[in-house]
């Protein structure tokens, strides 16, 4: 690397440089007095700065101790009044998904500050919603979105999804692609969507870094600004945050390329020992350096094109590989256990309730599944996929998401799929979690998202029916404790509609699932011959009225529907 002092000057704002500063220079007095190197070896000017440098270079991610007992959000918007939530039924995410409470929440200042038995006492000017009895649910979390990268309306100019610039670019963001306008962004909430973990596409097997943002407008249309805790790399504030990651496996890659799966693996070997040798480089000068062996020792490596993929190599990045078929999976099971990194999520994992012993083979730990509900069977690679994979994957111990992969599936209707993982066996309390605790969880933001607990983010989503009944939609929705539907209109849902829907039994179905790995005979077992007759058509499309055989089987079937033998 050449000229370091401005390479780290760049790297590191002076907020963070005279908290390491102080690390640094109680560093350097300790190595100043020790006799033997007192005259062997020269302390360059910068010491201290690459000291602190490579001291952060092994922190786990996560937020500082003092975030625990915040009593503000960094995302408040001045004069935004306290508001109580009156009289509702709250699914908090607490107790695996099981808590269940009938009480008041209050939010202020960006978050929630009181569930249960409010004490109004210390607030004025209380803003009061009641709920009437009403679910209430954390604001949902989306792991898999492509909102503002391929935008509403779709116009040309507003597809900054994929880069085609090769299979390999962990350097670029996300980020720099995300549209102010994107209608979608006020969609997505009216389905009470909150959060969004924005991907780059599946054209590259490292398509670049993926953010976690917020979706109210934020002042002065800031991209940056909706990011939730953006990461040191980004914008320098927050000195040890969780980074995201897109890789892609399978077909897509091969087919942007005209590659093939063998490609797609090699450009991965490829990327990750290319950073897995500047990752063993920095590691030796920082052995040197905090040791004060400075003679010859030169500048810190790095190079800022591989920078994010060496991160990964020190597990301070949430990895997310869209996967589909097993042969998929294994590769990258194989990559994580030679470079040594793991998997935050596979998504589009269609096999993976084929392989759930090989997801567990996965480096470090089993990555979560990040799946459609029913949407499946449109490519090759997807034809295996089954609506009763988050069941079977939960039976496996592993973590479910479900996710809309918007513009994909509508991100408004997310819920939509949850409710259908609920209806094919997964349970209440996991299809919940499923949008909210378990995809926070994954992006590594469970400490202020995607639960209803004092001192998380007052994301918040009234609902005018249970979450999982179908058409369940929101009544209000609160990002940061400011409300988001300006004059809701809220239907009248039947009692029916106020608890959790009662599902059919399917064990018989998953089973054969599993036996015929995703495509159980669709013949009926009695069936013994090759014609199949419909009973009671109303009515008939055909495609050429002049195909007569058609015509009378539809002819004998109104027959049937009319009373009459056949
Ligand atoms: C809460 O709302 C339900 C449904 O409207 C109502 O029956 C109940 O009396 C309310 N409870 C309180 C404490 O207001
Ligand atoms: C970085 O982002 C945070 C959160 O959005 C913001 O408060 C801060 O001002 C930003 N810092 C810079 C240097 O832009």
């Amino acid at each position: 690397m050449k000229g370091s002092g401005y390479q780290f000057a760049h790297r590191v704002p002076a907020p963070q440089v005279s908290l390491l500063l102080l690390v640094g220079l109680s560093f350097a007095s300790v190595y100043l007095l020790w006799p033997s190197n007192r005259h062997a070896e020269s302390l360059p000017i910068n010491a201290e700065v690459v000291i602190a440098q490579c001291k952060a270079l092994h922190l786990t991610p996560g937020p500082p101790e003092d975030f625990y007992s915040r009593t503000q959000s960094d995302r408040f918007v001045g004069g935004t009044r306290p508001t109580l939530i009156q009289n509702a039924t709250i699914w908090t995410g607490r107790e695996d998904g099981k808590e269940i409470i009938r009480d008041d929440i209050l939010i202020d200042k960006g978050i929630i500050k009181q569930v249960g038995s409010v004490n109004l006492r210390p607030y004025a000017n209380v803003e009061v919603l009641d709920a009437e009895g009403a679910w209430v649910s954390p604001g949902l979390v989306d792991a898999h979105s492509h909102l503002g990268v391929y935008s509403s309306p779709a116009l040309n100019g507003a597809a900054d999804g994929n880069s085609y610039k090769g299979p390999v670019l962990p350097w670029l963001r996300s980020l720099d692609g995300l549209n102010m306008q994107d209608d979608s962004y006020r969609l997505a909430i009216a389905g009470g969507v909150t959060t969004a973990n924005v991907l780059p596409g599946s054209a590259n097997a490292i398509g670049g870094q993926a953010f976690v943002v917020k979706l109210r407008p934020t002042a002065g249309h800031s991209s940056s600004a909706m990011v939730l805790e953006p990461p040191f790399s980004l914008n320098g504030t927050y000195l040890n945050r969780w980074r995201q990651m897109k890789h892609a496996c399978g077909e897509y890659p091969s087919g942007a390329y005209s590659g093939t799966r063998m490609d797609t693996q090699w450009a991965f070997r490829q990327a990750y020992d290319t950073a897995r040798i500047i990752r063993d480089k920095q590691n030796e000068y920082c052995a040197k350096a905090l040791t004060g062996k400075w003679n010859g020792l030169g500048d810190f490596p790095e190079d800022l094109q591989w920078e994010a993929l060496v991160d990964v190599l020190r597990g301070r990045v949430k990895v997310h590989t869209h996967c589909p078929e097993a042969v998929d999976m294994d590769a990258m099971v194989r990559l994580t256990n030679e470079f040594k990194f793991s998997i935050a999520a596979f998504h589009h994992a269609h096999e993976a309730y084929l392989v759930p012993d090989l997801v567990k083979k996965a480096y470090g730990h089993p990555p979560a599944v990040a799946l459609f509900a029913t949407s499946a069977r449109f490519t090759r690679e997807a034809y295996r996929g089954s609506e009763f994979s988050p069941r079977i994957l939960a039976d496996n111990g592993l973590d479910v998401v479900m996710k809309s992969d918007h513009p994909v599936l509508n991100a408004r209707h997310l819920m939509y799929e949850a409710q259908q993982a609920h209806y094919f066996g997964l349970p209440a309390n996991l299809a919940l979690a499923s949008v909210t605790n378990t995809p926070a969880r994954v992006l590594g933001q469970d400490h202020r998202i995607g639960r209803i607990i004092e001192g998380f983010d007052a994301d918040i989503v009234v609902w005018d029916s249970h979450p999982l009944a179908l058409g369940a939609a929101p009544k209000q929705v609160f990002i940061d404790g400011i409300a988001q539907l300006e004059k809701p209109y809220t239907s009248l849902k039947p009692p029916s509609a106020q608890h959790a829907p009662t599902t059919p039994n399917f064990d018989k179905e998953i089973a054969d699932a599993i036996k015929y790995e995703g495509l159980p005979p669709l013949e009926l077992e009695t069936a013994n011959s090759d014609v199949v007759m419909f009973r009671n058509v109303g009515s008939l499309f055909l495609k050429n009225p002049a195909t007569r055989r058609v015509s009378e089987v539809f002819t004998l079937a109104k027959g049937e529907a009319s009373g009459k033998t056949v």
